[in-house]
């Protein structure tokens, strides 16, 4: 009997890591670290995992023996990630070098979930090899785990995501979840009108994580985007014209003209991949399914 390759996915109760966690629960042996709670899926494993536990990381390499390691924990949001210096690094840089440490001997492809903020917001169309000069604290740590990631592994692949739309979990909602809630609550929301990215359906990822695993591509950097630059006021209100609800509850700030353009080139990997480009009417779209 053929055996399953398994995944270790490190915050796989999140909105991204439960998506994954789904897509992958039929083909895959998958293990799900979770900290505090989550949310059973069929066919996923879970396991509870104190990031910074080097023994504890250790032990659960040598129970799921990974042929893969996705590393997708820590919250997405930026807002709450400025607050929390210290504990930012520690999720996002400290935690994957403790798990890239403790699998190694099993020599996985080790997978990171990295982000657009990793650039500096000024010019936006981020290329792959673009430099990185984030001044987010949230970006900070994404860069420093991503140069760690790059000197110590020679099994890796990290992947820049915009922000991603779709459904979180109960512990976990996504921004999605939270929009739709106010709006059909008729309750008004605050949205940014100055920082713009390239945001896109989650699916794109999965679709990418899923090249990721079954090719031998290794040692590089991937962009996920959507082809469309827009500001997360600007996306609010395009989902709330196509959902019929109140625009007027989108709030929106004063940006003063100042713009903070987040947006990935992703030619370089759509055509390495040999995928087509995915506009925001689709990803919108993707949100009825
Ligand atoms: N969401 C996006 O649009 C987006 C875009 C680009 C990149 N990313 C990246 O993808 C990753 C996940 O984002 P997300 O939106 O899925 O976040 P999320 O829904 O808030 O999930 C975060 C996950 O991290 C785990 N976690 C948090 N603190 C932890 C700790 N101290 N120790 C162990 N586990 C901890 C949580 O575990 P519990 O469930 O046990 O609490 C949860 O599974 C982040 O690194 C983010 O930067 C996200």
């Amino acid at each position: 009997m053929k055996t399953q390759p398994s995944i270790l996915i490190v915050g796989g109760n999140g909105f991204v890591g439960s998506t994954i966690a789904r897509s992958f629960a039929n083909d895959y042996k998958v293990f799900s670290t979770f900290h505090a709670h989550y949310t059973p899926i069929p066919g996923v494993t879970y396991v509870p995992m104190n990031m910074n536990d080097k023994d504890g990381a250790k032990r659960f390499a040598i129970m799921t023996h990974p042929n893969f390691v996705i590393f997708c924990a820590g919250t997405h949001d930026w807002f709450e990630a400025e607050k929390e210096e210290k504990l930012t690094q520690a999720i996002h840089a400290g935690a994957p070098g403790n798990i890239l440490t403790a699998t190694e001997v099993f020599k996985p492809k080790f997978i990171y979930i990295s982000s657009d903020l990793v650039f500096s917001g000024r010019t936006g169309n981020f290329h792959e090899d673009d430099t990185t000069i984030p001044f987010l604290t949230l970006g900070k740590a994404k860069l420093s785990a991503e140069n760690y990631i790059r000197g110590k592994s020679l099994n890796h692949v990290i992947i820049r995501s915009a922000p991603l739309l779709g459904r979180g979990t109960v512990h976990h909602p996504s921004w999605w979840d939270r929009l739709r809630r106010a709006l059909s609550m008729e309750q008004t929301i605050g949205l940014s009108r100055r920082m713009v990215h390239s945001p896109v359906h989650i699916s794109r990822l999965v679709a990418i994580v899923r090249k990721v695993l079954e090719t031998d591509i290794k040692n590089t950097v991937l962009h996920v985007g959507g082809g469309t630059r827009l500001s997360e006021y600007d996306l609010g209100v395009e989902i709330a014209t196509r959902f019929g609800f109140k625009q007027g509850l989108i709030q929106g700030g004063e940006t003063h003209g100042v713009k903070d353009d987040f947006s990935l080139n992703t030619t370089r990997t759509l055509k390495a991949l040999k995928l087509a480009p995915v506009s925001i009417e689709e990803s919108i779209e993707l949100l009825c399914s």
